[in-house]
């Protein structure tokens, strides 16, 4: 089966789903193909972060309802070295707030928006291939749930399968430079259902290793823990999870960490990539699809948006007659913000994971930097102006 639209959409994720939203309320067709089940997508546990400017992409275009009852507004983040927590006053160094809010309930929220709208996103698709990328029309083969052969024919394609799908392998090798640091560590998660441990998120600096205390909501929690990359779950029983949990956060706060059923755990690897540029003829790649960060300072999903708003307003001059001039902008404009991301995530992953080979002089370094930046106005404004996320308009 054949099938036209304007832009063709790789993926369902944040990427993906506020893309086709932001089209469709410039008048824009798309199409979504997804590998996932609509389920699986709905409950993937990842981030929980939204910066402000992320939060009023998804409110301007009709998808905010849900987060501004249930997301949990917070004016700052702690963080714990030598045993004390120190806070980061957001309000009061850039006038702005973060929302913690779950990613798979920002995809929930846009998946109904695009039911309500009739958007076409098809779920489970299987085999997606893209084909003439660098002609006028590109299309992406695929097979539907049901096994069926179909093709759909474009203006453009958007690549937001993220890092591990197709769109990104589809550029031939000597059109795309990578750009890549690896992590001699990684975050075991869990999400508890069990009480706030504290208003704010804490972000801890320990000789055990670095921990991370978020929430999703008010009786669930989540909670990281810095572990091996090549980790077995199977060496983490529930028991070792909350006793490590607790020694991490040893101290004032410790008897606020009440222990509570773990309804679920993974390991989430650390990787610093981008790819140069984000575009290849007709395909415009798109958040995790051309570039990830570290978790630590919480910025790939609020990238990915900042991506499609760049993308988004592009194709609105291109099919308004304005020519193809911001399409070859887009990815020079994106980079901008994403090295930024990229710097900031490095940073506060080198400075609060403990180094696998035990450095004495890198620990102090790092004491010297948290100390720093909880106590200088400059240092910590630095830290909350990126963590708050920089203007939309910065890739604009
Ligand atoms: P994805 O969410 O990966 O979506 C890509 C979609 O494409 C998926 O649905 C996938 O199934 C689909 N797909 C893949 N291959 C194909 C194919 N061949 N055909 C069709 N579809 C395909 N970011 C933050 O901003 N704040 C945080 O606090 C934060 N915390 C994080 C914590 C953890 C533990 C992890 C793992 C990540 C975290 N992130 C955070 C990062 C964030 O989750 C990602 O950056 C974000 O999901 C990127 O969105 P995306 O749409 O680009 O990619
Ligand atoms: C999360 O709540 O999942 C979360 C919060 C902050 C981070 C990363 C993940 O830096």
């Amino acid at each position: 089966m054949q099938q036209r639209t304007q832009v063709g959409i790789v993926g369902a994720g944040p990427a993906g789903l506020v893309l086709a939203l932001l089209l469709r309320r410039r008048g824009i067709e798309s199409v979504v193909l997804e590998l996932r089940s609509r389920e699986y997508c709905e409950q993937r546990v990842r981030a929980g972060v939204l910066e402000q400017g992320t939060v009023d992409v998804l409110e301007a275009n009709g998808a905010g309802e849900r987060m501004r009852r249930e997301g949990l507004v917070h004016r700052g983040i702690y963080l714990r070295f030598g045993g004390r927590s120190r806070h980061i006053d957001f309000p009061a160094l850039t006038g702005k707030t973060i929302t913690v809010y779950g990613q798979h309930e920002v995809v929930k929220d846009l998946i109904a928006v695009h039911e309500r709208d009739g958007t076409p996103l098809h779920f489970e698709v299987q085999d997606v291939q893209l084909a003439g990328l660098d002609t006028e029309r590109p299309s992406v083969r695929y097979r539907d749930a049901g096994g069926a052969a179909c093709e759909l024919v474009c203006d453009f394609v958007a690549g937001c399968d993220g890092f591990h799908g197709v769109s990104r392998e589809a550029v031939p090798t000597a059109a795309l430079s990578v750009f890549e640091r690896s992590y001699p560590f990684a975050w075991l998660g869990i999400l508890s259902a069990s009480p706030v441990v504290c208003e704010e998120l804490i972000y801890v600096h320990h000789a055990r290793g670095f921990a991370l205390f978020s929430q999703r909501s008010p009786a669930v929690q989540r909670m990281y823990l810095q572990c091996a990359p090549d980790e077995d779950l199977a060496e983490w029983p529930d028991a070792r999870i909350w006793s490590e949990l607790h020694r991490r956060l040893a101290g004032e706060e410790t008897a606020d960490l009440v222990e509570g059923e773990i309804l679920q755990k993974g390991v989430t690897a650390m990787r610093s990539f981008v790819v140069e540029p984000m575009r290849y003829g007709r395909l415009f790649l798109a958040g995790d699809a051309a570039h990830i960060v570290p978790p630590t300072g919480a910025k790939g999903m609020n990238l990915a948006v900042a991506d499609v708003v760049v993308l988004a307003d592009a194709l609105e001059a291109f099919y308004g007659g304005h020519g193809s001039a911001a399409l070859d902008a887009y990815s020079e404009r994106c980079l901008r913000r994403v090295w930024r991301a990229e710097r900031f995530s490095w940073w506060m992953t080198s400075m609060l994971h403990r180094d696998p080979s035990g450095d004495p002089f890198g620990e102090r370094l790092q004491l010297a930097e948290l100390d720093y930046v909880t106590s200088s106005r400059a240092a910590s404004q630095s830290l909350a102006e990126n963590y708050v996320g920089l203007p939309l308009e910065l890739a604009r």
